[in-house]
Protein backbone atom coordinates (compact mmCIF):
# COMPACT_ATOMS: atom_id res chain seq x y z
CA UNK A 1 0.00 0.00 0.00
CA UNK A 2 1.57 3.36 -0.96
CA UNK A 3 0.17 6.41 1.34
CA UNK A 4 0.67 9.77 1.05
CA UNK A 5 1.07 11.87 4.52
CA UNK A 6 0.39 15.70 4.85
CA UNK A 7 1.31 17.52 7.91
CA UNK A 8 0.75 21.35 8.43
CA UNK A 9 -0.16 21.14 12.58
CA UNK A 10 2.56 24.09 13.99
CA UNK A 11 4.95 25.83 11.67
CA UNK A 12 7.03 22.47 9.41
CA UNK A 13 5.00 22.17 5.98
CA UNK A 14 5.14 18.63 5.05
CA UNK A 15 4.60 15.75 2.74
CA UNK A 16 5.84 12.19 2.38
CA UNK A 17 4.99 8.85 0.16
CA UNK A 18 5.61 5.50 2.73
CA UNK A 19 5.60 2.33 1.02
CA UNK A 20 4.05 -0.10 3.34
CA UNK A 21 6.38 -2.59 2.10
CA UNK A 22 9.50 -0.58 0.90
CA UNK A 23 9.64 1.82 3.79
CA UNK A 24 9.74 5.82 2.81
CA UNK A 25 9.68 6.70 -0.98
CA UNK A 26 9.74 10.60 -0.01
CA UNK A 27 10.04 12.65 2.87
CA UNK A 28 9.91 16.72 2.49
CA UNK A 29 9.78 18.72 5.16
CA UNK A 30 9.77 23.10 4.89
CA UNK A 31 10.45 24.82 8.47
CA UNK A 32 8.67 28.27 8.79
CA UNK A 33 11.91 28.76 11.71
CA UNK A 34 12.76 31.97 9.78
CA UNK A 35 9.60 33.42 9.14
CA UNK A 36 8.28 33.13 12.72
CA UNK A 37 12.13 33.79 14.36
CA UNK A 38 11.37 37.58 14.22
CA UNK A 39 8.64 37.31 16.43
CA UNK A 40 10.24 35.07 18.99
CA UNK A 41 7.49 32.35 18.47
CA UNK A 42 5.49 30.46 16.19
CA UNK A 43 2.52 32.66 14.92
CA UNK A 44 -0.61 30.85 14.15
CA UNK A 45 -1.68 33.12 11.50
CA UNK A 46 1.38 33.48 9.89
CA UNK A 47 2.13 29.57 10.10
CA UNK A 48 -1.41 29.75 8.17
CA UNK A 49 -0.16 31.76 5.77
CA UNK A 50 2.81 30.26 5.10
CA UNK A 51 1.65 26.68 4.62
CA UNK A 52 -0.59 27.96 2.25
CA UNK A 53 1.88 29.03 0.02
CA UNK A 54 4.30 25.84 0.97
CA UNK A 55 1.69 23.03 0.48
CA UNK A 56 1.36 22.62 -2.80
CA UNK A 57 4.68 22.46 -4.37
CA UNK A 58 5.85 20.52 -1.26
CA UNK A 59 3.44 17.91 -1.76
CA UNK A 60 4.07 18.11 -5.68
CA UNK A 61 7.97 17.68 -4.38
CA UNK A 62 7.02 14.67 -2.53
CA UNK A 63 5.10 12.71 -5.38
CA UNK A 64 8.11 13.30 -7.52
CA UNK A 65 10.74 12.61 -5.44
CA UNK A 66 8.88 9.21 -4.66
CA UNK A 67 8.29 8.64 -8.48
CA UNK A 68 4.86 8.25 -7.93
CA UNK A 69 1.25 9.79 -10.02
CA UNK A 70 -1.52 10.82 -7.42
CA UNK A 71 -3.65 7.84 -9.47
CA UNK A 72 -1.11 5.42 -8.21
CA UNK A 73 -1.80 6.27 -4.31
CA UNK A 74 -3.47 3.59 -2.16
CA UNK A 75 -4.52 6.57 0.09
CA UNK A 76 -3.77 9.95 1.71
CA UNK A 77 -3.79 10.48 5.57
CA UNK A 78 -3.13 13.98 7.22
CA UNK A 79 -2.81 14.93 10.21
CA UNK A 80 -6.20 16.91 12.05
CA UNK A 81 -5.49 17.11 15.83
CA UNK A 82 -4.22 18.84 17.55
CA UNK A 83 -2.62 21.55 16.85
CA UNK A 84 -2.98 25.02 15.21
CA UNK A 85 -6.76 25.32 14.10
CA UNK A 86 -5.26 27.61 11.07
CA UNK A 87 -2.81 25.95 10.14
CA UNK A 88 -3.98 21.80 10.76
CA UNK A 89 -6.76 23.31 8.16
CA UNK A 90 -4.54 23.74 5.32
CA UNK A 91 -3.10 20.60 5.38
CA UNK A 92 -6.38 18.66 5.68
CA UNK A 93 -8.04 20.41 3.69
CA UNK A 94 -6.00 20.32 0.77
CA UNK A 95 -5.41 16.41 1.63
CA UNK A 96 -9.24 15.79 1.79
CA UNK A 97 -9.82 17.49 -1.84
CA UNK A 98 -6.64 15.69 -3.34
CA UNK A 99 -8.19 12.51 -1.99
CA UNK A 100 -11.32 13.23 -3.69
CA UNK A 101 -10.02 14.36 -7.07
CA UNK A 102 -7.95 11.32 -6.63
CA UNK A 103 -10.47 8.91 -5.90
CA UNK A 104 -8.51 7.33 -3.41
CA UNK A 105 -9.26 6.43 0.71
CA UNK A 106 -8.29 9.57 3.35
CA UNK A 107 -7.97 9.06 6.32
CA UNK A 108 -7.08 11.62 9.46
CA UNK A 109 -4.30 11.08 12.06
CA UNK A 110 -3.63 12.33 15.32
CA UNK A 111 -0.31 14.18 15.06
CA UNK A 112 0.71 12.14 18.33
CA UNK A 113 0.24 9.34 17.25
CA UNK A 114 2.43 9.76 14.33
CA UNK A 115 5.60 11.13 16.70
CA UNK A 116 4.46 7.72 18.84
CA UNK A 117 4.96 5.35 15.67
CA UNK A 118 7.92 7.36 14.33
CA UNK A 119 10.59 4.69 15.57
CA UNK A 120 9.05 2.67 13.10
CA UNK A 121 10.44 4.34 10.25
CA UNK A 122 14.22 3.61 11.37
CA UNK A 123 15.60 0.03 10.06
CA UNK A 124 14.20 -2.87 11.54
CA UNK A 125 16.47 -4.21 14.67
CA UNK A 126 15.80 -0.25 15.58
CA UNK A 127 12.03 -0.47 15.57
CA UNK A 128 10.29 -1.18 19.25
CA UNK A 129 8.57 -4.18 20.99
CA UNK A 130 5.02 -3.53 22.30
CA UNK A 131 4.11 -2.61 24.67
CA UNK A 132 6.64 0.32 24.86
CA UNK A 133 7.23 3.62 26.96
CA UNK A 134 7.08 6.27 24.71
CA UNK A 135 8.06 10.00 26.09
CA UNK A 136 7.00 13.01 23.24
CA UNK A 137 8.81 16.49 24.02
CA UNK A 138 8.47 18.94 21.58
CA UNK A 139 7.73 22.88 21.43
CA UNK A 140 4.23 21.99 22.22
CA UNK A 141 3.67 18.46 23.59
CA UNK A 142 5.42 16.66 27.40
CA UNK A 143 4.09 13.61 27.79
CA UNK A 144 4.45 9.89 28.36
CA UNK A 145 2.19 7.37 26.92
CA UNK A 146 2.08 3.44 27.20
CA UNK A 147 2.11 1.85 23.61
CA UNK A 148 0.25 -0.93 23.94
CA UNK A 149 -0.11 -1.68 20.15
CA UNK A 150 -0.86 0.06 16.91
CA UNK A 151 -3.96 2.33 17.86
CA UNK A 152 -3.46 1.87 21.56
CA UNK A 153 -2.09 4.54 23.66
CA UNK A 154 -2.68 5.12 27.39
CA UNK A 155 -1.40 8.64 28.47
CA UNK A 156 0.32 8.04 31.82
CA UNK A 157 1.21 12.19 31.90
CA UNK A 158 2.12 15.11 30.69
CA UNK A 159 2.98 19.04 31.89
CA UNK A 160 0.71 20.45 33.52
CA UNK A 161 1.97 24.26 32.35
CA UNK A 162 4.86 24.69 29.69
CA UNK A 163 5.77 22.19 27.57
CA UNK A 164 9.79 21.38 27.36
CA UNK A 165 10.44 23.01 24.39
CA UNK A 166 8.43 25.69 25.59
CA UNK A 167 10.78 26.37 28.32
CA UNK A 168 13.42 26.31 26.09
CA UNK A 169 12.81 28.84 24.01
CA UNK A 170 11.13 30.85 26.26
CA UNK A 171 14.19 30.74 28.69
CA UNK A 172 16.46 31.54 25.46
CA UNK A 173 14.05 34.56 25.14
CA UNK A 174 15.40 35.75 28.81
CA UNK A 175 18.84 35.11 28.03
CA UNK A 176 18.51 36.80 24.94
CA UNK A 177 19.24 34.13 23.08
CA UNK A 178 18.00 33.75 18.93
CA UNK A 179 14.91 31.26 18.15
CA UNK A 180 14.33 28.72 19.07
CA UNK A 181 15.95 28.87 22.34
CA UNK A 182 16.42 25.20 22.49
CA UNK A 183 18.58 24.75 20.16
CA UNK A 184 20.24 28.07 21.20
CA UNK A 185 20.66 26.29 24.36
CA UNK A 186 22.06 23.16 23.22
CA UNK A 187 24.96 25.00 21.43
CA UNK A 188 26.07 27.50 24.63
CA UNK A 189 25.94 23.90 26.58
CA UNK A 190 28.56 22.26 24.01
CA UNK A 191 30.43 25.10 24.19
CA UNK A 192 31.37 25.14 27.58
CA UNK A 193 28.46 26.61 29.88
CA UNK A 194 28.90 24.80 32.97
CA UNK A 195 25.40 22.75 34.01
CA UNK A 196 26.02 22.83 37.80
CA UNK A 197 26.99 26.49 38.26
CA UNK A 198 23.04 27.39 38.97
CA UNK A 199 20.79 24.89 41.16
CA UNK A 200 17.61 25.71 39.30
CA UNK A 201 14.56 23.39 40.49
CA UNK A 202 13.91 20.27 38.37
CA UNK A 203 10.15 20.39 37.81
CA UNK A 204 7.57 17.79 39.51
CA UNK A 205 9.97 15.31 40.94
CA UNK A 206 7.49 14.00 43.60
CA UNK A 207 6.79 10.18 42.73
CA UNK A 208 3.24 9.86 42.74
CA UNK A 209 2.52 11.08 39.18
CA UNK A 210 3.62 10.80 36.24
CA UNK A 211 2.99 15.08 35.11
CA UNK A 212 5.52 17.36 34.37
CA UNK A 213 6.02 21.05 35.35
CA UNK A 214 8.82 23.42 33.59
CA UNK A 215 6.49 26.81 34.49
CA UNK A 216 8.34 27.21 38.30
CA UNK A 217 11.78 26.44 36.44
CA UNK A 218 11.20 29.18 33.76
CA UNK A 219 9.89 31.50 37.15
CA UNK A 220 13.93 30.60 39.13
CA UNK A 221 15.66 31.88 35.64
CA UNK A 222 13.55 34.90 35.84
CA UNK A 223 14.48 35.72 39.34
CA UNK A 224 18.21 34.56 39.15
CA UNK A 225 18.70 36.86 36.44
CA UNK A 226 16.85 39.29 38.55
CA UNK A 227 18.49 38.89 41.63
CA UNK A 228 22.15 39.74 39.73
CA UNK A 229 20.60 43.21 38.10
CA UNK A 230 19.44 41.78 34.83
CA UNK A 231 16.03 40.88 33.18
CA UNK A 232 14.73 44.56 33.42
CA UNK A 233 13.53 46.21 29.83
CA UNK A 234 16.30 48.52 29.97
CA UNK A 235 19.10 46.66 31.97
CA UNK A 236 22.09 45.60 30.06
CA UNK A 237 22.24 42.12 28.60
CA UNK A 238 24.10 39.39 31.10
CA UNK A 239 27.83 38.61 29.93
CA UNK A 240 28.04 35.81 27.53
CA UNK A 241 29.68 32.92 30.23
CA UNK A 242 26.62 33.92 32.63
CA UNK A 243 24.28 33.28 30.23
CA UNK A 244 25.50 30.12 28.72
CA UNK A 245 26.32 28.88 32.46
CA UNK A 246 22.43 29.91 32.67
CA UNK A 247 21.80 28.04 29.71
CA UNK A 248 23.46 25.16 30.48
CA UNK A 249 22.05 25.02 34.03
CA UNK A 250 18.20 25.66 32.55
CA UNK A 251 18.88 22.67 30.54
CA UNK A 252 20.24 20.31 33.36
CA UNK A 253 17.17 20.94 35.19
CA UNK A 254 14.69 20.28 31.90
CA UNK A 255 16.39 16.95 31.16
CA UNK A 256 16.80 15.82 34.58
CA UNK A 257 12.84 16.21 35.03
CA UNK A 258 12.61 14.09 31.24
CA UNK A 259 14.58 11.80 32.31
CA UNK A 260 13.65 10.78 36.18
CA UNK A 261 9.81 11.03 35.20
CA UNK A 262 10.40 8.65 32.34
CA UNK A 263 12.55 6.17 33.87
CA UNK A 264 10.30 6.48 37.38
CA UNK A 265 7.46 5.74 34.89
CA UNK A 266 9.62 2.68 33.69
CA UNK A 267 10.05 1.46 37.11
CA UNK A 268 6.11 1.62 37.60
CA UNK A 269 4.72 0.28 34.67
CA UNK A 270 7.80 -2.22 34.31
CA UNK A 271 8.08 -1.72 30.81
CA UNK A 272 11.40 -2.06 29.29
CA UNK A 273 11.52 -0.26 26.24
CA UNK A 274 11.51 3.65 25.90
CA UNK A 275 11.11 5.55 22.60
CA UNK A 276 11.74 9.21 22.85
CA UNK A 277 10.96 11.66 20.27
CA UNK A 278 9.99 15.25 19.35
CA UNK A 279 12.26 18.12 18.49
CA UNK A 280 13.65 18.41 22.09
CA UNK A 281 15.08 14.36 21.53
CA UNK A 282 17.57 16.20 19.59
CA UNK A 283 19.12 17.68 22.28
CA UNK A 284 22.96 16.62 22.87
CA UNK A 285 22.71 15.97 26.69
CA UNK A 286 19.04 14.47 27.09
CA UNK A 287 20.77 12.08 24.85
CA UNK A 288 24.17 11.75 26.85
CA UNK A 289 22.03 10.96 29.79
CA UNK A 290 19.68 8.86 28.64
CA UNK A 291 22.39 6.28 27.30
CA UNK A 292 24.09 6.62 30.11
CA UNK A 293 20.86 5.29 32.48
CA UNK A 294 20.45 2.90 29.07
CA UNK A 295 23.34 1.11 30.00
CA UNK A 296 22.83 1.42 33.61
CA UNK A 297 19.38 0.03 33.58
CA UNK A 298 19.21 -2.43 30.86
CA UNK A 299 16.39 -0.21 29.51
CA UNK A 300 16.32 0.29 25.70
CA UNK A 301 16.05 3.53 24.79
CA UNK A 302 15.26 4.07 21.27
CA UNK A 303 15.81 8.10 19.80
CA UNK A 304 14.58 7.98 16.39
CA UNK A 305 16.34 10.19 13.52
CA UNK A 306 16.40 13.39 14.02
CA UNK A 307 14.44 14.17 11.15
CA UNK A 308 11.99 11.89 12.16
CA UNK A 309 11.56 13.10 15.78
CA UNK A 310 11.05 16.71 14.60
CA UNK A 311 7.96 16.81 12.99
CA UNK A 312 7.55 15.41 9.39
CA UNK A 313 4.48 13.82 7.54
CA UNK A 314 6.45 10.40 7.44
CA UNK A 315 5.45 9.18 10.62
CA UNK A 316 1.58 10.59 9.53
CA UNK A 317 1.83 8.42 5.89
CA UNK A 318 3.00 5.42 8.27
CA UNK A 319 0.75 5.84 10.71
CA UNK A 320 -2.41 6.24 7.89
CA UNK A 321 -0.80 3.21 6.28
CA UNK A 322 -1.79 1.28 9.56
CA UNK A 323 -4.89 2.06 9.80
CA UNK A 324 -5.96 2.46 6.34
CA UNK A 325 -4.77 -1.64 6.10
CA UNK A 326 -7.10 -2.24 8.81
CA UNK A 327 -10.05 -0.70 6.97
CA UNK A 328 -10.48 2.34 8.49
CA UNK A 329 -11.48 5.83 6.10
CA UNK A 330 -12.42 8.98 7.12
CA UNK A 331 -15.38 11.20 5.97
CA UNK A 332 -14.59 14.39 4.21
CA UNK A 333 -16.04 16.35 6.89
CA UNK A 334 -13.84 15.64 9.27
CA UNK A 335 -12.67 18.70 10.79
CA UNK A 336 -9.31 19.96 12.53
CA UNK A 337 -9.21 20.12 16.20
CA UNK A 338 -6.93 21.64 18.32
CA UNK A 339 -7.65 19.74 21.41
CA UNK A 340 -7.94 15.87 21.30
CA UNK A 341 -6.71 13.26 23.63
CA UNK A 342 -4.89 10.37 21.71
CA UNK A 343 -7.17 7.90 23.67
CA UNK A 344 -10.38 9.17 22.18
CA UNK A 345 -9.91 7.71 19.23
O1 LIG B 1 8.95 18.71 17.32
P1 LIG B 1 9.31 20.11 16.98
O2 LIG B 1 10.15 20.36 15.78
O3 LIG B 1 8.02 20.99 16.80
C1 LIG B 1 6.94 20.96 17.65
O4 LIG B 1 6.99 21.65 18.67
O5 LIG B 1 5.99 20.20 17.34
O6 LIG B 1 10.02 20.71 18.28
C2 LIG B 1 10.48 22.02 18.35
C3 LIG B 1 11.07 22.23 19.72
C4 LIG B 1 11.46 23.67 19.98
O7 LIG B 1 10.97 24.06 21.24
C5 LIG B 1 12.98 23.62 19.97
O8 LIG B 1 13.57 24.59 20.81
C6 LIG B 1 13.25 22.23 20.45
O9 LIG B 1 12.24 21.45 19.88
N1 LIG B 1 14.56 21.74 20.03
C7 LIG B 1 15.58 21.50 20.88
C8 LIG B 1 16.66 21.08 20.09
N2 LIG B 1 16.27 21.06 18.78
C9 LIG B 1 14.98 21.48 18.77
N3 LIG B 1 15.65 21.59 22.22
C10 LIG B 1 16.81 21.27 22.79
N4 LIG B 1 17.90 20.87 22.11
C11 LIG B 1 17.88 20.75 20.77
N5 LIG B 1 18.95 20.34 20.11
ZN1 LIG C 1 5.13 17.48 16.78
Amino acid sequence: MIVLGVESSCDETAAAVYDTEKGILSSVVRSQIRDHAPFGGVIPELAARKHIEAIVPITREALKQAEISLKALDGIAATFAPGLVGALLVGLSFAKALAWAAEVPFVGIHHLEGHLLSPFLGPEETHPHFPFLGLIVSGGHTSLYKVIDFGRYERLGKTVDDAAGEALDKAGKLLGLPYPGGVAIDKLTLEGGNPRAFDLPIGLIQRDNFNFSFSGLKTALVYTLKKMGYGGKSSEPPPENLVRDLAASFQEAVVQALIRKAFFALEETGLGELVVTGGVAANTRLREVLARKSRKSGIRVIIPDTKFCTDNAAMIAFAGGRRLQAGQRDLFSLNAISRLALETL
